[in-house]
């Protein structure tokens, strides 16, 4: 719910009107709508769609209406007198279109302007919520799947943080467990007898390290008899095989870190380790509850309109993936007392998530309203793509390191900066963080400009180019409107306190509707966690600034100087909260 969607208080306003024009209906709920272009035309801001549908239950009754546009024109004749419209029309079969007022538009941003954008934020009814997200596998490769949901991830905590959820758990569910550990550990001992000799740049490489490791595991029966002992010394908790797990661990975390440090993400780790000890118990409670069935030796869970069982346990009595996530979920909603869970994994786990949640709704631990809090939510994204089409490989080898990915798209960046003219007056630490936050930001607003479940083709120049639909645009943009502001040599502080906005143009007026717009773009985004309609929103806001606003408004040395200036101002700080949820770093400078 959110008071400042415009959305919002025009359909409160069309609830008053219909509960007036059809007393006897009072299940209608009005249906109001941002109006879209047709054939370049539009009717109205608004439309309420409510005559037609009122018209098909009422029509055998007595009640005096001829049709929907009669209807219509009841709905506008009882609308209560609201500054925000300044008129309203019958079209059509009975659409209600709303002019609103360009005077009401504008101090409703000149209301933002003086309270600040957060007051634009909707209020989720969620005090404590997690996203699970990134949650690479250790000594595995953390891939460019890790990378979307690393990105969409904490995007969504951000959408959550904005939309005042009082906690935020951002929970790296590391993959810390596991029988490969067992050869890696036996390897470790092999490659250093003495533990002190272990360390980051000793073990190098830990994907090469894991391939080195696996091929002894195949080709040496003695060695593998030895790592399947580590595993049941480590399960134990002996203290030299935990140490040299605390290595392992250790070396995949730093490079991990990397990753997040470029990308300004912050998790929290609590990896698949942690929840070892709480299996068993989880595992007696399904059991008591009648859940846990044998099948072939293995422990199973039944759930509805699935064929396959849910494994909690395999045939030889050992844990997986299902039996973490059985412990972890149950960890999470009982100790940690979530409301709301948000899984975010490629769109391959949507089958394990589905049953992880069912298999909860059958033991009555998570509501069978979907909809209802406690809620658990997954969220799942399509594959990375080279330009081949196939899974993205990078060229050398067939891992993508990320840091190497991030690290050529800064690089791409800083060249781009350097060959312009006005590379001398930069310094040098100002290439480096512009060259950083173009890169960083162009690679995440690729990611999450489309919609999460479609496959994206990673491709550099597209991401990079500065004309299209892309951050780069986005950023000089926003740099644009602020190098206006500054050209102007005016305290623009001073101008909100005491400038007025007026939208005269029609093209003042659209920008200034777009901004207005915002909180129910953002409303939308947040409750279905898209992302992407954020993407869309922001986009068509720089093009509006850019393509009508700018291009037929003269802003300095104006007589509408002033004005013009608040919507400058008005766009950037909008234009910053999108970038700021999008996790993307602004630039002031071109
Ligand atoms: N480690 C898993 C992977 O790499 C993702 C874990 C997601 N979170 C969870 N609770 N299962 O695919």
């Amino acid at each position: 719910d959110n008071p400042a969607s415009v959305r919002k208080q025009l359909a409160n306003l069309f609830d008053v009107s219909l509960r007036a024009t059809v007393p006897d209906e009072p299940d209608a709920v009005p249906l109001v709508d941002a109006c879209a272009v047709k054939g370049g035309v539009k009717f109205g801001d608004y439309q309420c769609n409510n005559a037609m549908g009122i018209w098909s239950k009422i029509k055998g009754k007595q009640t005096g209406f001829r049709g929907p546009p009669a209807i219509g024109q009841a709905i506008i004749n009882n609308l209560p007198p609201s500054e925000m419209i300044d008129s309203c029309s019958v079209a059509g079969p009975g659409f209600v279109n709303v002019v609103l007022s360009k005077k009401w538009i504008a101090q409703s941003l000149q209301r933002m302007l003086a309270d600040g954008i957060d007051k634009w934020a909707p209020r989720l009814p969620v005090k404590r919520a997690m996203v699970d997200f990134s949650s690479p596998n250790i000594a595995k490769e953390m891939h460019v799947g890790h990378l979307r949901s690393t990105i969409i991830g904490d995007t969504l905590a951000r959408m959550l943080e904005f939309s005042r959820v009082e906690c935020i758990i951002r929970r790296n569910h590391v993959g810390d467990w596991g029988t490969q550990f067992g050869m890696l550990i036996a390897y470790l001992f092999e490659m250093f007898p003495n533990p002190e000799d272990v360390s980051e740049a000793a073990i190098g490489d830990l994907q090469t390290f894991y391939k080195a490791s696996k091929v002894r595991f195949d080709s040496d029966p003695e060695f593998k008899l030895r790592a399947q002992q580590a595993v049941i010394q480590l399960q134990s908790g002996e203290a030299k095989y935990r140490q040299a797990w605390q290595q392992i661990c250790d070396v995949s975390r730093a490079e991990f870190d990397r990753v997040y440090q470029r990308l300004g993400v912050r998790l929290e780790e609590m990896g698949e380790s942690f929840y070892n000890p709480y299996i068993p118990g989880v595992l007696e409670k399904l059991d008591n509850l009648g859940l846990i069935e044998d099948s072939d030796g293995a422990r199973v869970i039944f759930v509805e309109g699935v064929n396959i069982p849910l494994i909690a346990v395999k045939r030889d009595g050992g844990y997986n993936y299902f039996s973490t996530d059985l412990a972890s979920l149950w960890y999470r909603l009982n100790e940690e007392k979530l409301e709301w869970i948000v899984y975010v994994t490629d769109i391959g786990q949507q089958q394990h998530f589905d049953m992880l949640f069912k298999a909860f709704r059958r033991a009555g631990w998570l509501p069978r309203d979907e909809t209802a809090f406690p809620k658990c939510t997954h969220i799942g994204f399509g594959l990375v793509l080279g330009e081949d089409g196939k899974r993205f490989r990078s060229r050398s080898s067939e891992v993508v390191r990320l840091v190497d990915l991030l690290d050529e798209a800064k690089r791409r960046c800083k060249t781009a900066i350097l060959e312009r003219d006005t590379a001398k007056d930069w310094s040098e630490e100002e290439i480096e963080k512009t060259s950083e936050a173009i890169g960083y930001g162009a690679v995440k607003y690729a990611d999450l400009k489309i919609n999460r479940l479609t496959n994206y083709t990673f491709n550099f120049d597209q991401m990079l180019n500065d004309k299209g639909n892309t951050a780069v645009y986005l950023l000089y943009a926003h740099a644009r409107i602020c190098s206006i502001i500054r050209k102007s040599g005016k305290d623009i502080e001073e101008v909100k306190r005491n400038g007025k906005i007026v939208l005269d143009h029609e093209d003042e007026r659209a920008l200034g509707l777009h901004l207005l717009q915002f909180p129910e773009v953002f409303e939308e985004a947040c409750t279905n966690l898209l992302p992407n309609l954020l993407c869309e929103y922001l986009y068509n806001l720089a093009e509006i600034f850019t393509k009508k606003f700018y291009s037929n408004c003269q802003v300095v040395g104006s007589p509408e100087e002033t004005s013009r200036l608040l919507l400058c101002e008005a766009t950037a700080i909008v234009m910053r909260k999108c970038f700021f949820l999008l996790g993307i770093v602004p630039v002031y400078k071109l």
